[in-house]
């Protein structure tokens, strides 16, 4: 089988040799019109071979072997950079095709590659590119039984209409069309073409709905009572010519009314045309949204039969679990489940329902962590952090989301949309989570040279070490700050932290870790350089922000977090310092008062300051802003923002109103590592150790916590019995571990009671239970 691939020896992707030609069909009128597919005819000669599909394509693709389908995957080839490199998929054939001749047919859908991308006012079409087009080999061994090339066929499919935003429009009386066109053979360099590099977008198990009822003008609306990435799958029976038209909706508002104003210019909705053949099932080929509710009109005689929400995810199996005695809690881990299933198909996006679904590397940075627990998130992440790396500007700045269309359109967005602290960092915050979780030098190496780009660009914004960023968006050195940090009433709004602080701390944190990570590396000069240069931004850092009495410039709630989460609070400060955080959260009502970088840092760096009753108030809190309000709320999702609906009931500002946005549920994080007490460690990457160092939280009753690593099944529960702590803690066969004394009282394992002097006790793979006084616990 002519199944040679390579290597590249620059990205360590997988390629191979292609003999076939990237070939676009004559028929298809441009972006937004009615799709293609391209077809031919092949024969499998007798006596048991077993071919195989190598496709991949400009545009999405479906391939079908006489007529049927290949494969499960969805929104084949994927999204990458296109202009850097396009994935491709191999499949095996055996079960399609028959001795003798045999049909393929490609459908092509405008997909990411040309359907717009960006929001109304700066949309941008034909992204990468204006003409759909298809590559493929059907490879017997050595020998090729088809390839693409100038003597393909075309014709147009019942897919009337398609594109990522605006959703599908299908036609089934134009089904079975026949090929009246030919095929153009496009310049392609197929050394762009390797293998997909990480799990396909399959579809999940579906949702039945769990309600439906009919609005005033006669429309049907199916809740399907979990908000979720993907499509409507429906049955439909009726006449020739009749129509069915489905939108979606994450929320109702008042009287129920379905409201998806927060779609904005994205249509998001599928538009059926029955060929009136008995009952006809359909689900969108070349799109998907995220949705709750979906709204059904029918036109004409029809009927609908059958109706399933179908989530789709590239994540599809869940590697970890946390729950306590606060179902609300259980609850919050849930709908961040649900959040990384919707906004990681393909590329980890910010949302999956309105005009944007971009790879927002703030959002990815702040919840790495956690999708780590969550997901099997390693070649995932590594996909995407190649995509920011090759999206990486001149001049060091990280763009703000990736794939990033703005590169390619500076007509469409002048000005650099790249560059912000807090955002650009992931490329060193993701490969770090991803060494932690996975053990894999090869992404620190991989993404070193571009760290180290980064950080000379962070130096460059105000040429030292405080960040003076710039104030307009798209500006060099603009920065989002501490993006929607809550300032309560407006008309005496609590404090909030400045851009050049955020900035200068965000320079501090990737600057020191990045030293941290040239070390492990063995780049001692680098190391050493970097270090240096930490010593700078922090000695900066106090002078610039710390006032004598130890009170930190802004004294908001994500100052001290961030400060006191990558120790940058001097010592002579210290105990100021920690009481002006805690006066700062007690003024607030034990409410959240930060943003998107503040909130991953505020309850850890509580925790580890031992302000546990703290943490316990703020992360329980009921009220708005608070993780559980929106569970109170319904939520089966994260939200965008902390105020989404009003307790009233009211939606906020649906201008920019996702309630499927994963950055808040970066919280689970500190759930995983501080609660349940179990903290990936540097010292040994990949789990081959970790440290047991649990926060008790006595309001939560007890908690379980589960994790699926690369050794096995790690478990970490705790209870509270009679003034004790039972924390029992399972590590797989390879996992070890080190549990700090320091501060634990009365601490007995495995029923011995716990009398040395060292600071931490190692403990080998196997079941422990450890006990301690839950006083000073
Ligand atoms: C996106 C966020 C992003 C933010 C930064 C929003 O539009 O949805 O995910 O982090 O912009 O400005």
């Amino acid at each position: 089988m002519n199944m040679a691939t390579s290597v590249h020896a620059d990205t360590g992707l997988t390629g191979r040799t292609w003999q076939a030609d990237m070939i676009a069909p004559d028929v298809d009128a441009g972006r937004g019109t009615q799709q293609c597919f391209v077809t031919a005819s092949f024969v499998v000669p007798e006596g048991g071979a077993r071919p195989a599909l190598f496709i991949s394509a400009l545009g999405l693709y479906r391939a079908f072997i006489n007529g049927r389908r290949v494969g499960q995957d969805l929104l084949t080839p994927g999204w990458t950079c296109y202009d850097n490199r396009i994935a491709y998929q191999c499949y095996d054939l055996s079960d399609l095709v028959v001795e003798g001749d045999n049909r393929i047919e490609i459908w092509l859908g405008d997909g990411w590659y040309r359907s717009q991308v960006m929001w109304e006012h700066q949309k941008i079409l034909n992204c990468w590119g204006d003409r759909i087009a298809a590559i493929a080999e059907v490879v017997d061994g050595d020998a090729v039984l088809l390839k693409t090339d100038d003597r393909w066929k075309s014709g147009l499919l019942p897919v009337t209409a398609s594109g990522i935003y605006y959703g599908e429009d299908y036609d089934a009386r134009l089904e079975h069309a026949a090929e009246t066109g030919a095929v153009e053979v496009l310049p392609f360099d197929t050394e762009k073409l390797v293998a997909h590099e990480t799990f396909p977008v399959r579809a999940l198990e579906s949702n039945a709905p769990v309600e439906k009822w009919q609005d005033s003008e006669g429309r049907f609306i199916y809740d399907f009572g979990q908000n979720a990435g993907g499509y409507v799958r429906f049955t439909v029976s009726g006449e020739r010519g009749a129509s069915v038209y489905i939108d979606h909706a994450e929320v109702l508002g008042p009287h129920k009314a379905f409201d998806n104003r927060n779609y904005r210019s994205a249509r998001a909705a599928t538009h059926y045309i029955l060929k009136g053949e008995g009952e006809e099932t359909y689900a969108p080929v070349f799109s998907f949204t995220g949705f709750r509710y979906a709204r059904i009109a029918v036109d004409g005689k029809a009927e609908i039969v059958a109706v399933e929400q179908v989530p789709i995810s590239s994540i599809a199996d869940v590697k970890g679990g946390f729950e306590c005695g606060e179902p609300a809690v259980n609850r919050l881990v849930l709908n961040t489940v649900w959040s990384q299933r919707a906004n990681f198909i393909e590329v980890p996006t910010d949302c999956p329902q309105r005009d944007e679904r971009l790879g927002w590397t703030g959002d990815a940075q702040v919840f790495a962590g956690t999708a780590c627990w969550l997901g099997d998130c390693q070649t995932f992440l590594q996909k995407y952090l190649r995509d920011v790396m090759h999206d990486q500007r001149e001049n060091g700045a990280v763009p703000h989301f990736s794939p990033d269309p703005t590169r390619l359109h500076r007509d469409i967005f002048p000005g650099d949309w790249a560059g912000s602290t807090g955002w650009g960092d992931a490329i060193v915050m993701i490969p770090w989570q991803l060494y932690l979780h996975y053990g894999d030098r090869s992404v620190l190496e991989a993404c070193f040279p571009a760290m180290q780009r980064w950080l000379d660009y962070l130096w460059s914004i105000s040429d030292g070490p405080i960040i003076h960023p710039h104030s307009v968006w798209g500006e060099t050195g603009f920065t989002f700050g501490d993006w929607l940090q809550p300032v309560g009433d407006n008309r005496k709004p609590r404090p909030t932290i400045a851009d050049d602080c955020a900035a200068t701390l965000y320079h501090f944190i990737s600057t020191q870790l990045t030293a941290r990570i040239a070390g492990i590396l063995g780049e001692d000069e680098v190391e050493k350089g970097l270090s240096a240069r930490c010593e700078e931004i922090r000695a900066a850092f106090v002078h610039e922000y710390f006032s004598p009495a130890g009170r930190l410039a802004h004294n908001d709630q994500t100052s001290y977090a961030l400060a006191f989460l990558y120790d940058l609070v001097p010592e002579e400060h210290f105990d100021a310092a920690k009481a002006y955080f805690r006066r700062v959260i007690e003024d607030a009502g034990y409410l959240i008062g930060t943003g998107f970088i503040g909130t991953p840092a505020l309850l850890p760096a509580l925790t580890k300051l031992g302000m546990n009753d703290l943490a316990e108030k703020v992360f329980l809190n009921r009220e708005v802003p608070g993780w559980l309000y929106q569970v109170e709320q319904g939520a089966t999702t994260i939200w965008e923002r902390w105020d989404a609906i009003g307790p009233d009931g009211t939606i906020y500002d649906p201008d920019m109103n996702s309630y499927n946005h994963y950055a808040y549920g970066a919280v689970c994080q500190w759930l995983f590592e501080d609660v349940a007490g179990v903290h990936p460690s540097a010292d040994g990457p990949g789990f081959s150790q970790v440290r047991l160092d649990p926060a008790i939280l006595p309001a939560l009753g007890q908690v379980k916590m589960w994790h699926d690593t690369r050794a096995g099944r790690l478990s970490a529960n705790w209870r509270i019995s009679g003034g004790r702590v039972i924390y029992t803690v399972m590590l797989p066969e390879g996992i070890r571990a080190v549990l700090p004394v320091g501060g634990r009282k009365k601490l007995e394992i495995n029923g011995k009671p716990c009398l040395t002097e060292q600071e931490e006790i190692a403990l080998n793979s196997g079941r422990h239970e450890i006990g301690f006084d839950l006083s000073g616990g």
